[in-house]
């Protein structure tokens, strides 16, 4: 098995504005290897199948154990994990190219920033003060720690979003993992505070109702979030929001319609 090796067809850009091209590699096989251990090998020896050094690919990885969320890329044309995908689970030649949906920086690495910015929009966080010592946080029943664990395993990843038909530029959608923490946040002692205006931002621009319920997001989700299950409950909250606020709003009374209305 010594001398078997990998082919792989990696798609490179130098910046967002260049023309992205293909490069040809083969490397030498080993045991357990995946894709973030070939793209290693890659830039410990940077040469192409021709014999050419080249410089060395970019992408982006930190955990290698599908943890951190950073090392998402088109593998064979699929969203998925480089770090916890096999090689010898992958046809060959290995297509690597990166995320389509979301700005490339180089190579395999892109620019997801706007799921940080689409959480600041939503209020995606728990409102304390860490100017002094809060001593302990609020206890949390056990029955909704075992709701909320789950759902606080969401890595950033992106993929939710690369697959998801409605995340683009015409719906400016925030997509399910943001949904997902407007579900966790809102169930927190604390982050509950914020409720309203997480709920009040999931009904403008880009918010829950662009979700068309596809379910590519909960399919391909790593952490096996259960993504559409926290969109039907945010939907829930949204709509009993909305008819709160409608039936809070003051009546029109003769007082204040304008002359001419009946
Ligand atoms: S919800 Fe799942 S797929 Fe989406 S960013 Fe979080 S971990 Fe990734
Ligand atoms: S259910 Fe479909 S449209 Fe809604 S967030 Fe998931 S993939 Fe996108
Ligand atoms: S390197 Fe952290 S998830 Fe792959």
């Amino acid at each position: 098995m010594a001398d078997k090796s990998v082919r792989l067809n990696i798609k490179r850009q130098n910046s967002s504005e260049s023309q992205p091209y293909w490069e040809e590699f083969e490397l030498q096989w080993r045991p357990g290897m995946n894709v973030i251990i070939a793209l290693m090998d890659i830039a410990f020896n940077p040469v192409n199948l021709q014999g050419k050094q080249i410089a060395p690919i970019v992408y982006d990885s930190n955990c290698l154990e599908e943890a951190c969320g950073s090392c998402a890329m088109l593998i064979n044309g699929q969203a998925a994990m480089a770090c916890s995908s096999l090689i010898d689970k992958l046809d060959q030649p290995i297509y690597l190219e990166p995320l389509s949906r979301f700005p490339v920086v180089r190579d395999l690495s892109v620019d997801r920033s706007v799921l940080f910015e689409d959480l600041k929009r939503v209020y995606g966080w728990v409102p304390i003060d860490g100017t002094y010592a809060l001593g302990p946080g609020p206890r949390i029943d056990p029955t909704v720690q075992e709701l909320a664990y789950p759902l606080s395993r969401c890595m950033s990843c992106c993929l939710c979003m690369e697959v998801c038909p409605q995340f683009n530029e015409s719906t400016d959608f925030v997509g399910a993992a943001t949904i997902n923490q407007v579900r966790l946040f809102n169930m927190h002692p604390t982050g509950a505070h914020l409720r309203h205006q997480r709920l009040d931002a999931m009904m403008g621009e880009g918010g829950i109702h662009e979700c068309s319920y596809a379910g590519n997001c909960v399919q391909i989700c790593p952490k096996n979030i259960p993504l559409t299950t926290s969109i039907s409950i945010v939907n829930g909250q949204v709509i009993r929001q909305a008819i709160s606020d409608l039936l809070q709003k003051p009546e029109l009374t003769s007082a204040n319609q304008k002359p001419g209305h009946r």
